[in-house]
């Protein structure tokens, strides 16, 4: 049993009271200060403007966005509830598009708030918590599934960040790592530093040096140098949309890892708890991928470091197909080369 208090400090969501606090990732590692929200508006802000970010969390805020929204309404009964906070469930699932963890997470409270009777504030409150409590288990059983796969000795590379940060806690595919490492399975730990946000730079190295787990930063076109210098057995990921025949959407650069990875002979695990699995999606191409606005890549920290006039096209996902993925583990069990067949075995059509 892994001492998860040891390697798990981090918690960006915290229910304080009547608000919700929500650690800033745009501001990490520089400084830690949370942003306080007391609306369900306040939060879908929040989820658009990254301050909460990772396809499980933003699921997680949302839930509690419509907790902190109830407080406004007056209604009788749950189905009413829900009538009236229709626009709050409107706004929070339009603040970003490709996690489906944001409109799986809003569809789970409404179908809990429409079931509910007088006592519907105290269901919603419950079916918040309950979403972020399965998701923390499920983070756990998927480091201990997703580590089972790598042998003794091995050298990983992440991307992105998918740790408690993005996460109840834990994380996933940075959940697997930190299995892997307290296991003795993972000797090296490379993370690529995933511009332009800087998921990786600027909060994946700064999460694992919490833990005392050493990694290393590379830039992410250094990734396929990596693997051909043999330091990296697998490349590991979350997503944050899986379909039906097992295409993956995750930040962008997943893409090119996996093509580089299949090159070089390195496997590839995509991991992430059922919550981000799509079965109504049939595959990658009927995924939005969210486009963010140039800016993020014009300049850096508020300076423009690019030419006046240069235009910038900046699509914050992609899509990898099934075919380069050897692995996408979920806590409902391991799906080994996905296809069709193999995904609706274990999450049914
Ligand atoms: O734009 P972000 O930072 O929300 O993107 C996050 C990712 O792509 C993560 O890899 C994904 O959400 C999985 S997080 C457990």
């Amino acid at each position: 049993m892994l001492d998860y208090a040891r390697y798990d400090r981090i918690r960006p969501i915290r229910r304080e009271g009547d608000t919700l606090e929500l650690l800033d990732q745009r501001r990490l590692p520089a400084e830690v200060d949370y942003v306080v929200c007391h609306s369900a508006d306040d939060v879908a802000a929040a989820i658009a403007q990254l301050v909460v970010r990772g396809a499980p969390a933003i699921g997680i805020a949302a839930a509690w966005g419509l907790v902190l929204g109830a407080r406004d309404i007056e209604a009788g009964t749950g189905a009413e509830a829900a009538a009236l906070m229709d626009p709050m469930f409107q706004r929070l699932t339009a603040a970003r598009p490709t996690a489906v963890n944001l409109a799986w997470a809003l569809a789970r409270m409404r179908r809990a708030l429409e079931a509910a009777g007088e006592d519907w504030r105290y269901v919603l409150e419950r079916e918040a918590a309950a979403i972020a409590d399965e998701d923390l288990v499920a983070n756990r059983r998927m480091g201990e599934l997703g580590a089972a796969l790598i042998e003794p000795g091995s050298g990983v590379l992440t991307h992105c960040n998918t740790g408690s940060l993005a996460t109840s806690g834990f994380g996933t595919a940075l959940g697997v790592i930190r299995a892997g490492v307290a296991m003795g399975r993972i000797e090296r730990v490379f993370a690529g530093e995933t511009r332009p946000w800087l998921q990786g730079a600027r909060l994946t190295v700064w999460e694992l040096l919490q833990d005392g787990i050493p990694a290393t930063l590379i830039a992410d076109s250094a990734g396929a140098h990596l693997m051909k210098s043999g330091s990296v057995q697998w490349v590991i990921i979350g997503a944050d949309r899986i379909c039906a025949n097992g295409d993956t959407a995750n930040k962008i650069g997943s893409y090119q890892l996996a093509i580089a990875a299949r090159h070089h002979g390195v496997k590839f695990m995509v991991v992430a708890p059922s919550s981000t699995v799509d079965m109504a999606t049939p595959d990658g191409s009927a995924i939005e991928i969210e486009l963010r606005t140039g800016e993020e890549l014009l300049g850096y920290g508020g300076a423009r470091t690019v030419a006046e006039g240069v235009e910038a096209w900046n699509p914050v996902f992609d899509v990898t197909p099934a075919e380069l993925i050897d692995a996408i583990v979920t806590e409902a069990g391991v799906i080994e080369r996905p296809t069709p067949e193999r995904m609706a075995a274990v999450f049914g059509r």
